[in-house]
């Protein structure tokens, strides 16, 4: 018979009594409400991988996707270890891209630019290790939703010409914001690259044609809707959005930032959230003085994210005080070096320092 929830959160909880110090759970914002609840620190991409560099942890619990977790493994201390309880827990974006391709996109690419001097590589953290390390090895950084405006002006800045990767919404909206001019952002389809790459030559931007399948069901007809159906509420969404959905809403940022913004919003206020559907709606039940309701109709989930259940987080955790380390997360050290190098360009791009 399968275990009971308070079962599970009692076995969960005397781990995390025994080890103390030792261990340290981080899970996302969309992971689910008994994971969060039972997690050190929930945060957006950035303050997590921020956490788990700056633990002094021997064991962190990763409660995500698998990028996620990887990227911790990238910058914690060799003798740290870090764990996630679903290994299969993948992310749509992060799949979009691999080193094979990149490479033969930089080797295409090659043909119309001085690709080694005039163009740089900038990868959302959405992406595995071996493709950040590929980013790492030509001087390029990895960006965060958070990270990803300051990231592509510090680009910018040092290169005529940025591959930006896997996401194209996030690199649009970003590029946008920045007052990149549309004819200078251009788009590369892996699948179908075209056999004319002149206009390359004219780009400032190049984005990898990627996008979350969360993020890409809000459409400019929900915000619309919303705001016939609802007037006086705000419309706040995740870049990962498409940009006529990003060019509607009245705010857009980080998973962090939407859950800032919600709060720090006055009591009464009404907010459409395009975002995934468990952050809302804890969001909602966070905030009852607010309206909080989803963008999406019907809201859409993160299937990967909802993978991670208490008998996963139980399983590992039941592991350590047995010195069996279950869905440890290890990154080869050819891999690992290139790709911290990206990773602590992104906290130079930032002003954070390393
Ligand atoms: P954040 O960095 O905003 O938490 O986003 C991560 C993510 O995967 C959004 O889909
Ligand atoms: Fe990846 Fe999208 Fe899920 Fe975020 S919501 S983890 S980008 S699939």
């Amino acid at each position: 018979m399968m275990e009971k929830v308070g079962g599970l959160k009692a076995r969960i909880e005397e781990t995390k009594r025994r080890l103390g110090e030792k261990l340290l759970i981080l899970a996302h914002h969309y992971q689910r409400d008994e994971i969060v609840e039972l997690a050190d620190f929930r945060g957006d991409s950035l303050e997590l991988s921020r956490r788990a560099a700056e633990s002094d942890a021997r064991w962190i619990v990763f409660c995500g996707v698998h990028f996620m977790a990887e990227t911790a493994a990238i910058l914690v201390r060799p003798a740290q270890r870090v764990l996630i309880p679903r290994e299969d827990a993948g992310c749509f974006l992060a799949h979009s891209v691999d080193p094979v391709q990149l490479r033969d996109a930089w080797k295409q690419l090659s043909q119309v630019l001085d690709v080694e001097r005039e163009l740089l590589p900038v990868a959302y953290v959405n992406t595995s290790a071996a493709v950040k390390a590929f980013v790492g090895a030509r001087g390029g950084a990895c960006c965060t939703s958070s990270s990803a405006r300051q990231v592509l002006a510090w680009a910018l800045e040092r290169s005529p010409r940025v591959f930006f990767l896997p996401d194209q919404y996030l690199g649009r909206n970003t590029a946008r914001s920045l007052g990149i001019p549309e004819e200078e952002i251009v788009l590369w389809d892996p699948h179908h690259p075209p056999a004319d790459l002149s206009r390359y030559r004219q780009a400032r931007v190049i984005l990898w044609r990627g996008a979350c399948n969360v993020h890409v069901r809000f459409l400019p007809q929900d915000v619309d809707r919303v705001r016939r159906e609802h007037p006086g509420a705000q419309v706040v969404v995740h870049p990962e959005c498409r940009p006529e959905v990003v060019a509607r809403a009245d705010e857009v940022g980080s998973t962090s930032y939407i859950i800032r913004t919600v709060q720090n919003s006055p009591s009464g206020s009404s907010w459409a959230v395009g975002t995934e559907q468990r952050l809302v709606a804890r969001l909602a039940a966070e905030n009852p003085d607010k309206t909080v309701f989803s963008l999406g109709d019907p809201p859409p989930y993160c299937a990967y994210m909802s993978l991670t259940r208490l008998a996963d987080l139980a399983e590992v955790l039941a592991g350590l005080p047995l010195g069996e380390e279950r869905g440890l997360v290890e990154v080869p050290e050819e891999v690992r070096a290139g790709a911290a190098s990206a990773l602590n360009r992104m906290w130079e791009a930032i002003g954070a320092g390393g």
